[in-house]
């Protein structure tokens, strides 16, 4: 194993900070390895807000159902995918396709990816905070985003002041198809994987609140997700036609 592979392989979430603050020159290299990521057509449909003020990161945490991490980590950013810079430049620009919310998204994800590595070679550690969207509106209006402009997620940086233990993926069998989809869930693999969960859950957490991954995902999948999104998304401009 090299070693980006090995830094790659080592991830986990921190969602506990030390007041330690990460340095501008650190901060600048993070987003610059960020932007340095593929971007579809040169599009480059990335905007990111850096929060400094205090009281903002306090709606943040308001807005994401509590997440206190927000609040604590040295810094927040709110990754953004953002039309209106083009919409600036070229006003003819053809705007509201759902072909373009699936380009902002896949390339504020590969951008903040990027970064979010790039923090983690240097020792610090992070956190993508979807839940943001739970308030897409307050998020919008707190932050000022202009129409074409939607956040995508917040992210936590910051020096880990916690090494929580690396949270087991699918087995990559379950994941790897050749030529066709292959829809015969092996499910003995599967149940490897759920005890492999459920083990990781009972080490991390206790007797609380252990379950497989198939209880996980079930119990996740069988809620509404935002169903807010779409009137929320064709409000900014993401009519999505
Ligand atoms: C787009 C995205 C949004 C996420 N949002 C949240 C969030 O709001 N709160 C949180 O605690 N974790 C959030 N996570 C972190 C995931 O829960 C975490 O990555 C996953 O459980 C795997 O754990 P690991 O990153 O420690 O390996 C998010 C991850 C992604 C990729």
């Amino acid at each position: 194993m090299n070693q980006v592979i090995e830094l790659l392989r080592s991830h986990r979430s921190i969602r506990k900070f030390t007041d330690e603050p990460v340095s501008s020159e650190q901060l600048e290299q993070i987003l610059l390895a960020g932007q340095a990521a593929s971007t579809s057509s040169f599009l480059q449909v990335t905007s990111v807000i850096r929060i400094t003020d205090r009281a903002i990161r306090e709606k943040l945490v308001e807005c994401s159902g509590g997440q206190k991490w927000v609040a604590q980590a040295p810094e927040f950013l709110v990754w953004c995918a953002d039309f209106k810079r083009h919409k600036t430049i070229a006003p003819e620009a053809m705007l509201g396709f759902s072909e373009q919310l699936l380009i902002g998204a896949v390339d504020t994800a590969i951008m903040a990816e990027n970064a979010l590595i790039a923090a983690e070679s240097m020792g610090l550690g992070g956190l993508f905070v979807g839940g943001i969207r739970n308030q897409p509106q307050a998020v919008t209006d707190l932050l000022a985003l202009p129409e074409h402009v939607i956040p995508l997620f917040g992210m936590c940086i910051g020096v880990p002041a916690q090494d929580p233990t690396l949270r087991p993926r699918l087995p990559l069998s379950l994941v790897l198809h050749e030529n066709r989809y292959n829809a015969d869930l092996d499910k003995e693999t599967l149940a490897g994987y759920d005890q492999q969960v459920h083990d990781y859950y009972e080490q991390r957490l206790g007797a609380n609140k252990v379950m497989t991954w198939s209880e996980q995902i079930s119990a996740i999948l069988s809620k509404e997700a935002r169903p807010f999104m779409k009137a929320y998304l064709q409000k900014q401009g993401f009519d999505l036609k």
